[in-house]
């Protein structure tokens, strides 16, 4: 689909709002992202964003921050306003409002991971007013707290909603003893977590010391393995692209290894969800994690997600194919 960029709003010094019209009507459920498709000097790049706007909104919105040394965060925070266009993908992802469910909230927000978090929060209040939702919501600095405004908006209109900021200039972060103290019925609670892998790791474990069992989270960058971070170090298998062979290691991901050897490949989430790292290969050659978005046909026909596939064999490749 095409969306028409239509405003431009900073929230914070490193972050901006962008408004969007789209093409077409666009479904999504709260919580889920957009994959934006970002053409700029030798090649397009694909990227994830989560949309803050709900449903009811009237346009589209995607919440940005500018990563240190970051190719399209800069990029489109640089350049893009009101009136440019942009290709992106379908709504996708499985961190949403549906699987957080009806009952009471725990929601766990560090950085830009708030801008999920705030838009299924907004939508459940829209459509269920009285919903039991805490939020705590980690930012370095008060000037770094995002949606900080709306979200005391919304405290003031809503009794049975609790927003706590922890801010790291002041010495709060997340612990067990805050937990306890805020949310102390956690265990009965639906816990919603976004944020760095550190702080997701750390929140995912405080949940489950307070028994909390319905437990979900998204991660904005994955953990990339290098060539070096592998278990052996002989590249023991190739894959083949183009006629060029690439060397691949046990455990490495196949988009490790494309990327490696200098080949584009689309890929936005690096998680197994979005689907835009489609590649085909040759069945049972290789071992997936995720198949999300592929169809059984597709998969009996060698489909394969790059990010979610390590080689079991030498194969041959057709990358986004
Ligand atoms: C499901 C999902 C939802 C996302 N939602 C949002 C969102 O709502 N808002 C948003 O701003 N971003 C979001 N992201 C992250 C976004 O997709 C990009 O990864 C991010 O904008 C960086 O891209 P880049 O091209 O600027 O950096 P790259 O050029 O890809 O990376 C440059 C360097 O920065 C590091 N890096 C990459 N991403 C991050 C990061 N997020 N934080 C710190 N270091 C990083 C890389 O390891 C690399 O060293 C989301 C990602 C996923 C997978
Ligand atoms: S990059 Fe999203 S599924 Fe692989």
């Amino acid at each position: 689909m095409q969306l028409t960029c239509t405003a431009v709003h900073p929230e914070t010094s490193s972050v901006s709002s962008f408004r969007f019209r789209a093409d077409q009507a666009v479904d999504f459920i709260p919580g889920q992202f957009l994959t934006l498709l970002v053409p700029f000097s030798d090649r397009t790049s694909a990227r994830a964003y989560s949309l803050s706007s709900i449903p009811a909104d009237q346009e589209l919105q995607l919440t940005i921050k500018r990563v240190e040394g970051g190719r399209v965060s800069n990029h489109l925070l640089d350049n893009l306003k009101a009136g440019d266009k942009l290709e992106a993908m379908a709504p996708a992802g499985g961190f949403h409002r549906d699987a957080a469910g009806d009952k009471p909230w725990l929601l766990l927000g560090a950085g830009c991971g708030i801008t999920p978090i705030y838009s299924m929060l907004r939508d459940r209040l829209l459509t269920d007013p009285d919903a039991d939702i805490v939020m705590l919501a980690s930012a370095k600095t008060p000037e770094e707290r995002l949606f900080a405004k709306p979200l005391a908006q919304l405290q003031a209109e809503h009794d049975n909603l609790k927003v706590v900021w922890l801010l790291s200039s002041e010495g709060n972060r997340l612990s067990e003893e805050l937990l306890r103290e805020q949310a102390p019925d956690t265990a009965n609670r639906s816990v919603m977590i976004c944020g760095p892998q550190a702080y997701m790791d750390a929140a995912e474990a405080l949940a489950a010391t307070l028994g909390a069992s319905n437990v979900h989270s998204e991660a904005f960058m994955q953990v990339q393995k290098s060539l070096s971070d592998c278990e052996d170090d002989t590249a023991a298998m190739q894959l083949s692209v183009d006629g060029i062979e690439l060397p691949i290691l046990p455990n490495q991901s196949v988009l490790d290894s494309l990327e490696a050897g200098g080949v584009q490949v689309m890929a936005a989430c690096r998680a197994g969800v979005c689907g835009t790292c489609k590649c085909k290969g040759e069945k049972g050659k290789f071992e997936s994690t995720s198949t999300m978005g592929l169809t059984p046909d597709e998969i009996e026909q060698g489909y394969f997600l790059a990010c979610a596939s390590t080689a079991t064999d030498s194969m041959t490749v057709a990358v986004n194919d």
